[in-house]
């Protein structure tokens, strides 16, 4: 690329950003990498990881108002190969120049796209990977897929401080061939990617290709049902969101889109306009990280787990979005804007879908007396982003109904990761998809990060079980049971496991502000269904995702603190993120403070996950209790159509 010159950098030729908090336009992308090109000694063979905004201080952005000058500042990291070396920027645009450049020792960022091309090359050019896959039938690597996995941290010395990955590989029948069908089982190629070159390549001893293919493409596919008739969504006069830049009002709720490398999907500025004021709700909400254990022992699978988020970027894996496929309906789609490796700017278009469904009913009652009916419908506004990560797709949908309930739903779907296995053999840590085909036991851990502001920053929390009260003179008739609240006031009180038996949820409240019955206003966190590891402790995959053995952590507002494994999850011994920042036990009561929420999705795959898995839902809501006066939704009118039959 070539390196503007000062004049050329000119803050006058930038689209202006509308608000603080809208993401780097391409143009603010392409310049800072150019300012720090052109003021820092990068070296020849330099990575940029992540060139996104820096995000201004919370105040700035809460005391905004259209029209105020904004400050753009971009933060870059930047990984030197030659070096082995991760440094930090900050770049003011403003004043176009670098204002923070730091050396961060013994960290590995995050594996790049680039990385993951470069690598399969480099794997398939080994002459000791050619002579192992020959050792198994296989002659030409044209049609071998190579998938790069993080070496992880196990401690062995001589992976110390290199930027390590193992490659695991599968063979195509043709360009189009589902290769997971066919796993080269037993050859790894471990691979630095610093040099992108092959260190060595383990062999764990032949197994088969497994028989059968695996096709799920329409090509493959002989005969499809015929029995669907057209199924339209029809907005004759549009819908009701209101986009401006990456403001979305809907009805009652405000929002604002976000999206970065690591975190994909992030939901700014959550707030509800109730009798003309907007009461804020959620001020971030994102994923913080994710991880996805396996449970085979064997060969070097003890060390499969994918970090998506911190290891590999799931922002920069998003889908570009197609109508009618992914998002039926109306749609507003949000381009993502990032960058890549050499400081250029990516975009996909389409990464972002937003749009209004149907929802079933939303309230009803008949008056058997009068025979008086009354129901309205319901609506929620969806926004979705899809990323595949090798073999697997993640979707993440936030959903806001017009009642004042937040839902994440999670879809997990694409392809199970796969082993083979000689014939005959029933694996024990895992399933026969196919013959001869092991998908192995797996769950995936989900961690999301909620920046609270119910009605204002400063908010507790409380946990809420159900009891039953004790036979005894309040309760002479063993019936009573009731709801039982508890404050946490400090961030080790605050790590907690759901508890489905006592019903258990999170609330959230503003101590300072009432309903109209005197009540604190409150947001509870409910669970849905939710697991937890199955790893020892002693594991290394528990250490560096300490964050999956507590459903519920909370912490005090610390801008620093995004991640639920913390900046540089990728080759990390451990220890880090959650664990280390709620170590000192500062005060959560009456305060700025953070929810973060580990959702835990149990996979023991079916032979219907095969070839492709049937999505597959989690998630988790946030549900309004005494933040209104009353029902919230009264107001939602009777559907126009059915000539008013909603109400007869
Ligand atoms: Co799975």
């Amino acid at each position: 690329m070539a390196v503007p010159t000062e004049s050329q950098l000119n803050a006058a030729t930038l689209t202006p950003a509308r608000h603080p908090l809208d993401p780097l336009t391409p143009e603010e992308i392409a310049e800072a990498a150019a300012i720090l090109k052109t003021q820092r000694d990068l070296g020849a063979r330099v990575r940029f990881e992540t060139i996104v905004l820096q995000e201004p201080a919370k105040e700035t952005v809460l005391k905004f108002r259209t029209g105020d000058p904004i400050q753009r500042e971009a933060f870059i990291v930047i990984l030197d190969n030659d070096a082995g070396a991760t440094y930090e920027a900050v770049i003011s645009l403003d004043q176009g120049k670098v204002t923070s450049w730091k050396h961060i020792p013994g960290v590995q960022p995050r594996i790049m796209l680039d990385e993951f091309r470069d690598c399969e090359a480099a794997v398939k050019a080994s002459p000791e990977f050619q002579a192992a896959i020959k050792k198994r039938g296989i002659t030409n690597s044209d049609l071998v897929m190579v998938d790069p996995w993080s070496a992880g941290n196990y401690g062995f010395e001589e992976e110390n401080g290199r930027r390590l990955v193992l490659a695991r590989s599968f063979l195509r029948s043709s360009p189009t061939d589902n290769g997971y069908a066919r796993p080269i089982e037993g050859v790894t190629a471990v691979v630095d990617l610093n040099s992108m070159e092959v260190v060595r390549v383990d062999d764990y001893g032949v197994v088969p290709l497994p028989p059968n293919p695996g096709n799920y493409a329409s090509e493959f596919v002989g005969e499809f049902r015929k029995d669907l008739k057209p199924l339209e969504i029809v907005q004759p006069e549009g819908t009701s969101i209101q986009v401006d830049g990456y403001g979305v009002t809907w009805q009652k709720w405000r929002l604002r889109i976000g999206f970065t490398p690591r975190e994909g999907l992030v939901i700014h500025n959550i707030g509800y306009n109730d009798q003309g004021r907007v009461r804020p709700i959620v001020y971030r909400a994102s994923l913080s990280d994710m991880v996805v254990p396996y449970g085979d022992p064997s060969k070097d699978h003890y060390r499969k787990n994918a970090f998506d988020a911190g290891e590999y970027g799931i922002g920069t894996l998003a889908n570009s979005l197609t109508l009618g496929c992914d998002c039926l309906g109306e749609i507003h789609y949000f381009d993502a804007v990032m960058n890549d490796s050499r400081g250029g700017v990516v975009t996909i278009p389409n990464a972002v879908c937003l749009h209004e469904e149907d929802y079933g009913i939303l309230w009803k009652h008949s008056d058997w007396r009068t025979g008086q009916t009354e129901v309205r419908r319901s609506r929620r506004l969806v926004v979705s982003s899809i990323s595949t990560v090798g073999n697997y797709e993640y979707g993440f949908f936030w959903y806001f109904y017009q009642d004042g309930t937040i839902q994440l739903e999670v879809k997990l779907t694409g392809i199970v990761n796969t082993a083979a296995v000689p014939a005959g053999e029933t694996p024990k840590y895992g399933t026969l998809v196919a013959p001869q085909l092991n998908a192995h036991i797996h769950q995936h851990f989900f961690n999301f990060r909620l920046d609270m502001s119910v009605d204002g920053e400063d908010n507790s929390v409380y946990e809420v079980n159900t009891v039953s009260e004790p036979i005894g003179p309040d309760n002479p008739h063993g019936n009573a049971f009731f709801a039982q609240t508890t404050l946490f006031k400090t961030e080790l009180e605050a790590q907690r496991v759901i508890d489905p038996m006592s019903g258990r949820y999170w609330m959230v409240t503003n101590p300072s502000v009432a309903n109209a019955l005197g009540q604190p206003v409150g947001y509870k966190l409910m669970p849905g269904d939710n697991i937890l590891p199955f790893a020892h402790p002693s594991a290394s995959i528990i250490k560096r995702a300490g964050f999956m053995t507590k459903h519920l952590w909370v912490t005090p507002y610390d801008p620093d603190e995004i991640t639920a494994t913390g900046p540089y999850p990728n080759q990390h011994p451990g220890g880090a993120g959650l664990p280390e920042y709620t170590s000192a036990g500062r005060n959560i009561e009456n305060t700025d403070l953070v929810l973060w929420y580990t959702l835990g999705y149990h996979h023991v795959p079916r032979p219907e996950d095969w070839p492709v898995s049937p999505v597959a839902y989690c998630g988790f809501m946030l549900k309004p209790v005494g933040f209104f006066d009353t029902n919230p939704v009264l107001d939602v009118p009777p559907s126009a159509h059915n000539n008013g039959a909603c109400h007869a």
